[in-house]
Parts: C-alpha cells; sequence; structure tokens
C-alpha cells in the first residue's frame, strides 16, 4: 500500500485517548509529509521530472488505485491524509457506554486509541454531561469500542494503551486473579492483534498472549533527552548518582546506569502487605534502607508508574535524609491519583526534590502548571511505530534505542 496515500490507516480514539490520540495524529501529519516530500525530491531527480508534475502523477496513480471514485484532495498538490475516524459515543445516565463508528472502516487498519488513567473531567454526550472516568470506566469503553469497530469490518484491530491497565496485576500469591493476563485474553478473543503500550510493568503479560502482540516501548531516550537540560552528564559534571527506588525497580535503573555511565544505589523497602497504600502519606511501608551512596550527589531515580507517589516520596524524603545534594525521578506513566499532586507540591515546597520528569502518555492538565513537573513528550515514538507497523516495517531500532542514547550522551 503506497505510503503516499494511507487511507486504509485509521484512528479511532476513546473518550480517554483523544488527547493523546490528536497529539499523535499531529505527527502522523508530518511524518508523511515529511516522506512525502523526501521520496517526491529523490525520485523527480532520478526520473530528471518535475517535481509538480510528478506529485500530480502520484495523485492520479492513487485515485486510479482508490475503489472510491478518487481521493479527495487538490489534484496537483500533496493531500494530507485525515486518520481520524468519525466516532459517537453516547455515556448512559446508569453508566453503561455505546460507541458508533459514523463512517466506513471496512478494511483498515484501526488503531484504537484508549488512555484508562485520564482522570480529567470529560465532555460526553456532545458536552451535554461532564464526567470524571474511573479506570474500570474506560476499559468498558474500550471494549465496547472494540467490538465496534470489529464488527464495522476492519481488517486489523491495534490498541494504543499507554498504561496497560491493571498490569500490577500480573502473578499471584494464593488465591488471587490474574487481571493482567485475563484483559489479555479478552482483547484477543476480540479480535485484537497487537497492543502498543510504554514500559509494561512486567514483561510477564507477554505470556498470556497466544496470538497478538505486545509492543513494549520504553520512554528512556525521551527522559534522558530532559534530564540532559537539568543536569551536566558530562563525565566531569554534575556528580549524579542513579538510585532504583525499590528492588521491583532494579532492571530499568540498571539501563540509566549503564546508559549514563553513572553508579547505581538501591533502596530497600520493607512492606507491610496486609495494608493497602490509602495514599502518598499512609504507605504500606514499615522500614527503608539504602544500599550505595548518594551524599553530596544528584540522585536520579526511574519508576515505570506513580500511582499514589507513595513510594517515590517515601524514597525521595530518604534520599534527602542520606545527604543527596538535589533529587530529580523519571516516570514513564505518571497517573498522580487521588491528592497525590497537592502531596509533591508540599514536598517539593519542603525541597525534597527537584524535578519530575513524566511523559504526556498519561493526560494531565494540571501537572503542566507546575515547575518541578517536566513533560517528555512520547507522541513521536508512537507515531513512528504505528507508521512502521502499518507499512510492516523493522521497529527494532525504535524497540532498542541504547544506540540513540549514546549519541545523545556523548553530546554532552
Ligand atoms: C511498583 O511495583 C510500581 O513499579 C510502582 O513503584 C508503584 O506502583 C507506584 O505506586 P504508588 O505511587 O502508589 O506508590
Amino acid at each position: 500500500m503506497p505510503y503516499s496515500e494511507p487511507t486504509k490507516l485509521a484512528v479511532v480514539a476513546c473518550p480517554g485517548g483523544e488527547h493523546f490520540a490528536n497529539e499523535v495524529i499531529t505527527h502522523l501529519r508530518h511524518m508523511y509529509k515529511h516522506r512525502f516530500n523526501l521520496k517526491r525530491d529523490v525520485i523527480s531527480k532520478r526520473y530528471d521530472t518535475d517535481k509538480d508534475d510528478l506529485v500530480r502523477e502520484i495523485n492520479l496513480y492513487n485515485d486510479l488505485h482508490t475503489s472510491d471514485l478518487c481521493v479527495r484532495g487538490h489534484v496537483k498538490k500533496y493531500r494530507a491524509p485525515k486518520f481520524f475516524v468519525d466516532t459517537e459515543f453516547t455515556y448512559f445516565m446508569n453508566g453503561e457506554f455505546k460507541t458508533e463508528i459514523k463512517e466506513c472502516i471496512r478494511g483498515r487498519d484501526v488503531f484504537i486509541f484508549q488512555d484508562v488513567e485520564n482522570h480529567q473531567e470529560l465532555s460526553l454526550n456532545g458536552g451535554k454531561n461532564k464526567q470524571i472516568l474511573s479506570i474500570n470506566d474506560h476499559v468498558m469503553s474500550l471494549l465496547v469500542t472494540i467490538d465496534a469497530v470489529r464488527q464495522a469490518g476492519a481488517s486489523d484491530i491495534s490498541l494504543v494503551l499507554p498504561v496497560y491497565p491493571y498490569s500490577r496485576q500480573h502473578k499471584k500469591k494464593g488465591r488471587e486473579g490474574l487481571t493482567a493476563s485475563l484483559l489479555g485474553h479478552i482483547y484477543e478473543n476480540m479480535g485484537v492483534s497487537r497492543i502498543i503500550t510504554l514500559d509494561i510493568h512486567s514483561r510477564e503479560i507477554e505470556n498470556s498472549f497466544s496470538k497478538a502482540i505486545i509492543e513494549n516501548l520504553h520512554a528512556s531516550y525521551q527522559i534522558i533527552r530532559e534530564l540532559t537540560k537539568l543536569v551536566n552528564l558530562s563525565a566531569d559534571g554534575d556528580d549524579l548518582v542513579v538510585v532504583s527506588p525499590d528492588t521491583g525497580a532494579v532492571d530499568r535503573n540498571k539501563f540509566y546506569s549503564t546508559r549514563l555511565k553513572k553508579p547505581l544505589a538501591m533502596i530497600y523497602k520493607e512492606r507491610d502487605y496486609s495494608q493497602v497504600t490509602q495514599n502518598a502519606k499512609a504507605t504500606n511501608i514499615v522500614s527503608i534502607k539504602l544500599l550505595g551512596d548518594v551524599k553530596g550527589k544528584v540522585a536520579f531515580l526511574a519508576d515505570d508508574m506513580l500511582g499514589t507517589g507513595g513510594t517515590l516520596l517515601k524514597a525521595m524524603e530518604f534520599l534527602k535524609e542520606q545527604g543527596a545534594k538535589k533529587v530529580i525521578a523519571a516516570i514513564s506513566l505518571p497517573f498522580f491519583n487521588g491528592n497525590a499532586i497537592a502531596q509533591f507540591n508540599e514536598a517539593y515546597e519542603k525541597g525534597l526534590f527537584y524535578r519530575i520528569i513524566g511523559t504526556n502518555a498519561v493526560y494531565h492538565e494540571e501537572l503542566l502548571k507546575y515547575e518541578w513537573y517536566i513533560n517528555s513528550n512520547v507522541s513521536g515514538l508512537f507515531a513512528n511505530v504505528i507508521i512502521r507497523i502499518h507499512h510492516n516495517q523493522s521497529l527494532s531500532d525504535l524497540l532498542d534505542n541504547r544506540s540513540i542514547i549514546e549519541k545523545l550522551v556523548k553530546k554532552e
């Protein structure tokens, strides 16, 4: 299928995922236009053809090959693809959802976007209802949407779920369910062939699928890009130590420590699992120890998600007590549940940390207002992955970002 007319690529956004989908679509548009212009320039030179004539011929070719009478748009100019599928969502007063696809998507390669941690007030039913949706609401609206897309005859269904819901329920102790895997089976049985996610809590979740493929993207390059603006990573620059906030985050932080060529320290916490963490202050952490040295250094911590913020706040407070000069944390999926933002504001006022870097894969309007919060943009990464999947191209260099990180760190 020609990349010059990607009419088969379609984006459906659930109400929670609309914001991120729009950001990704902006990148898709730029990338397609850039590729089109590049190809136009190369081919016009190669075949010694006038660029404008070539564009006209490409448009003619696409008009001849579309199953419609012709493709909408100018005959002599680049025709920007639409991608966004017109969809109507109804939210009923008893909490049920309905999704209706308002245009033909038969045979299209559909990417459904959902941000299950979007807890901003959403405008539903054409603006008549304002509603904050829970994670379970978002999961249900996703299922209803997958069904509508499938019934409408899409040829391929991929989910773009930066937050894989229930990913912390991936293993069991005693009589517990395996909810991460349960959801995977549901998606798969509904005909989903691929799930694109970000820094998934556990790679074990992939084992639950027999047919669907998980593309687990990493936010580390985008995070390090922001970190380089905050600290001097060169050999004679800031004295930085990477600190794993708990044993579960060691691999993630070892990656940063290796790539940044900085030492690794680790925090060890004892938790009382008979208690559920209520908020950032009332956590189930009972004791905390440090392996390594942070005295007089800039401590950098990375975690996959920030829920109540309890894990991170405890770790940052502890690192300051241990003599860290500055604390910077990076979170791939910043949920900031409940009153977490207020608690981080309070901790910032007390000087417990310097900056938190979080990605835009979870939508937060309020967070962007604070000087301590740094937004790291991963929309371009998602757009690139979607284009490559759509055109059956390799994802290897996007999934393994070690060489681009090396170049970035070398520049410092
Ligand atoms: C734990 O295994 C995760 O990686 C996060 O550290 C944790 O879920 C964060 O939760 P909270 O912010 O509520 O402490």
